[in-house]
């Protein structure tokens, strides 16, 4: 079955579960301050999409602050979570490589720990549909593993695999074709064992 498929079916079994866990394990300080930057880079009053926003933390935590914010997450189970617990937040069920958002539609994109489970064969797919409903020389911030390996792993959640891609930053900024690296930082506390960077990048001229 196809990597990301596989995934998404996981999740939806786990949602709940997993969210608690990556809740009660993450560095929420440090995790907000890195949405701050985000907003920094925006205009006032910014139109911002969230990829694989899960339960929705993040979607809210910018709506509170004022931003026109819509999650998206293939995870069926994560939306219901999402809606659930944040009703006043706006959500839609979408895959990160194919949205069904117009050109220009967002001043910038995040992607909190989602481009993780996002084959490496398919990086530069989502960063082309990025490219394309964020306006242009709009952000892509987004944070992700750092490896240098790929494949199904057990997670999080006993007896349960997804699939996850690990990047160094050098090849993640070999990866970027479409926009250029503005800045990077590494979480100071590891996650269930990983290093995260979290990245900030501008699209190129059109
Ligand atoms: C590790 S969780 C991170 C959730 C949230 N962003 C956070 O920081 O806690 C990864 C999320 O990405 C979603 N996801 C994975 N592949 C996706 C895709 N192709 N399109 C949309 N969402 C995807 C998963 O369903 C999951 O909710």
């Amino acid at each position: 079955m196809e990597p990301i498929k596989r995934t998404i079916e996981d999740y939806d079994q786990i949602a709940e579960e997993y969210c608690k866990k990556t809740e009660e394990e993450g560095d929420r300080e440090f995790h907000e301050r890195m949405l701050d930057r985000t907003l920094n880079f925006l205009p006032s009053e910014p139109r911002v999409i969230d990829l694989g926003c899960g339960d929705g933390r993040d979607t809210e935590y910018m709506r509170k602050k004022g931003v026109d914010v819509v999650g998206i997450d293939l995870s069926g189970s994560m939306i219901d979570l999402a809606r659930k617990k944040y009703p006043e937040s706006a959500f839609i069920q979408a895959d990160m490589r194919d949205t069904v958002f117009p050109d220009d539609s967002f001043h910038g994109a995040w992607a909190s720990a989602s481009l993780i489970n996002i084959p490496k064969s398919e990086f530069s797919r989502v960063e082309k549909e990025v490219y394309r409903i964020v306006e242009p020389e709009g952000i892509f911030a987004f944070s992700f593993k750092e490896g240098d390996r790929e494949g199904f792993e057990e997670s999080v959640v006993e007896g349960h695999e997804r699939y996850y891609s690990y990047y160094t930053l050098d090849e993640i900024e070999d990866e970027l074709n479409l926009f250029d690296m503005v800045k990077s930082e590494r979480c100071p506390k590891k996650i269930f064992g990983s290093d995260f960077i979290y990245c900030w990048a501008r699209g190129k001229k059109r």
